[in-house]
């Protein structure tokens, strides 16, 4: 007797029907066929110590199974479920007239309860782009997989709950309905932090208003202890809401890497990822022998931060470059090439020097140039060059941390950020993708072209003139101009301003305190 199970695969972002063929014959013995990898090969004990504890007959003849398509490798161990089903099913331990109607994924535990699988939220896409009436996943995955419309998801925490779902059994489980859009938009504004909890600090906070604002990347350089870690925590917060659409994205992405949290839906906020210094680089982009999302897709339209920068190696940071630019990556390898989105907005921290002190007024630093210098080149230029903000830190003296009123609330600056947005989107919407240097559509400042920095930035003659004295006074690398140029705009949009002026660029070139060449040698 033959029986054919729908389930699926997952392959980048992208979900892919399978079909788990189980025929029974005469004989003993169980065959699994169709490039299975090593999880999906041990499935077989799982299996039957599943369908033997959960009280049905594991059937003494010879099994074999197929999942098709046989070119397309299949890993993990969310086909217990599908092959399960599909043996009891040739055992006539289950009716088989509803089996074509459902789809299924699922771990098994010896016990024959479900455990939960990567990649939920393409799969049920999948099943409802294929006409499935339902998709069976494990009850922790429900949630994540009833986000799509028009799909009766079931969650199931045992196989005899599935066994009952496919025999319309009157106690049969309910398929999961969750208004998706009304929770979203609860959510969107729970974040764990505000930037009114920051003292002081308006000048770093005005730094990554501006950041927000124009979607620049940025890296703030002070001592130890000074709120680069809180204040960078807090940038998410001051970004504008996700949209529906860009949740979605984010959302399948984390589902993938199995990352979302127990009964969590779609991801309301922006996320933040601050992955650690000993990282690895496939962790860091994605990859791996069965391939992943990275730390850096996993920001997707969030921050990904990177603490103490010049602790990270530099192959890791090398690696950032290509997402940095393309927003996008992607990885190859010998059996796969997968591409993950990777647009987030990039900050990192770094102390000023190796002993952490220097510019510190109230501690001594013991660093001499060289090795300042020599710490400092440890990032490198082109990373550099794709940071537009670059802001300095000094501590809060102790007296003003226990005086000061708190801040602004994270609410007040994000309103500014999401008028200054607007602008931007105004500006670039009449541009065609092309016009993105083949990288999509433009949305923010941060992305334009040279051409289109001519186009939009140019500041007029007096400013151009002040510019050009700045740059040679502080000896500012040519690479610094641009950079100049395009967040004096965001400066500008933040002012409402049209036309680029003399103080946009001034408060800009303030901005560029790491490309002076006598970083190492002035008292800050
Ligand atoms: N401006 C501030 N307002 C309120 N609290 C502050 C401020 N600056 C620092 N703090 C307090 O100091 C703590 C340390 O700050 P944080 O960890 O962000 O420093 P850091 O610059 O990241 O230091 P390190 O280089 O050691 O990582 C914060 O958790 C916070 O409690
Ligand atoms: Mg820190």
């Amino acid at each position: 007797m033959l029986v054919k199970i729908p389930t699926a695969a997952v392959q980048g972002l992208q979900a892919i029907p399978v079909t788990a063929e189980v025929n029974a014959s005469r004989g003993f013995q169980f065959c699994l066929v169709g490039l299975p990898d090593n999880a999906v090969k041990e499935s077989h004990q799982r299996i039957v110590a599943a369908i033997q504890n959960s009280g049905y007959r594991f059937p003494m003849q010879s099994i074999t199974v197929n999942l098709t398509p046989a070119d397309l490798k299949k890993e993990g161990s969310a086909y217990d479920l599908p092959i399960a089903i599909g043996i009891m099913a040739t055992a006539g331990e289950i009716k088989i007239n509803r089996l074509p109607r459902f789809m299924m994924v699922g771990e098994l535990s010896l016990d024959g309860s479900l455990l939960p699988v990567r990649g939920a939220l393409p799969i049920a896409i999948m099943a409802r782009a294929q006409e499935y009436e339902g998709l069976i996943v494990p009850a922790q995955n429900v949630r994540e997989a009833a986000v799509v419309n028009n799909l009766k998801v079931y969650g199931a925490h045992h196989i005899q709950e599935v066994v009952d779902l496919l025999d319309d059994s009157p106690s049969a489980i309910q398929s999961t309905e969750i208004n998706t859009r009304e929770e979203f938009y609860q959510r969107q504004n729970e974040y764990e932090f505000d930037f009114a909890d920051v003292k002081g600090q308006e000048s770093v906070k005005r730094a990554m208003e501006v950041a927000a604002a124009g979607g620049h990347n940025l890296i703030m350089i002070g001592p130890p202890g000074s709120g680069k870690s809180m204040m960078a925590k807090r940038l998410p917060t001051i970004l504008p809401p996700l949209s529906l659409s860009e949740s979605l994205e984010t959302t399948q992405i984390h589902s993938v890497a199995g990352k979302l949290a127990r009964d969590a839906s779609l991801v309301a906020t922006r996320p933040f990822r601050s992955p650690h210094h000993t990282i690895s680089q496939v962790a860091l982009v994605g990859g791996g022998v069965n391939p992943q999302p990275g730390e850096i897709s996993l920001a997707h339209n969030g921050v990904l931060f990177l603490d103490e920068l010049p602790e990270f190696s530099r192959a890791a940071l090398e690696v950032l470059r290509q997402p940095l630019e393309d927003r996008v990556i992607n990885v190859s390898r010998a059996k796969y090439a997968v591409t993950y989105p990777a647009s987030f907005m990039f900050v990192a921290s770094m102390n000023p020097c190796p002993c952490g002190y220097y510019g510190d007024p109230t501690h001594h630093c013991t660093c001499t140039p060289g090795r300042i210098q020599q710490y400092m080149s440890k990032i490198s230029g082109p990373l550099l060059d794709r940071i537009d903000i670059q802001c300095e830190i000094s501590p809060l003296p102790f007296k003003d941390i226990s005086k000061a009123a708190p801040g602004e609330p994270s609410v007040a600056i994000r309103e500014r950020v999401i008028a200054a947005r607007k602008i931007q989107e105004e500006r670039f919407s009449s541009l065609s993708s092309g016009e993105g240097g083949g990288r999509g559509r433009v949305h923010c400042n941060a992305q334009m072209t040279e051409k289109m920095i001519h186009q939009f930035a140019e500041p007029d003659s007096a400013s151009l003139d002040m510019l050009r004295m700045a740059m040679e006074r502080l000896s500012l690398s040519a690479r610094a101009y641009n950079r100049i140029l395009k967040v004096a705009r965001t400066i500008a949009d933040l002012e409402g301003s049209k036309k680029v002026q003399s103080q946009h660029i001034a408060e800009a070139i303030g901005y560029r305190n790491l490309d002076r060449s006598d970083w190492a040698e002035r008292g800050i």
